[in-house]
């Protein structure tokens, strides 16, 4: 959905507009495509998907995960302006709750299973 929502914005732009909003460098690099990657250009790759054959271990960090995905929205919300932009991050901040809540069930499941 972010990317979507990158890809909107970025989709009728001007290069006045892509220099006032900083991306000149982002430009260089992938003009006005998509490219998945953290605030200061760090490109996702699958090292950030960690998994071990312990379900709590895993658990733990799917949990962890979950909030940092929820604070990186509310940062986003705190930075953004465009009520249209506002709306799905809000949607999404809400989404990485559920998903802390119901990784959260699972936790305690296997910890009541002795794991
Ligand atoms: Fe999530």
């Amino acid at each position: 959905m972010i990317g979507s929502m990158v890809n909107q914005l970025m989709a009728n732009a001007t290069i006045d507009e892509i220099k006032a909003a900083g991306l000149e460098q982002f430009y260089a690099d992938h003009r006005k495509g998509i490219y998945p990657s953290n605030a200061n250009g760090v490109p996702f790759t699958a090292a950030y998907i960690e998994s071990m054959s312990d379900p709590i271990a895993n658990l733990s960090e799917d949990m962890a995960a979950e909030q940092k995905a929820r604070a990186t929205y509310e940062n986003l919300i705190d930075l953004a302006e465009d009520p249209d932009i506002i709306g799905p991050l809000l949607f999404l901040r809400q989404r990485e709750v559920v998903h802390f809540n119901r990784f959260k069930e699972l936790y305690d499941y296997y910890k009541k299973k002795g794991y």
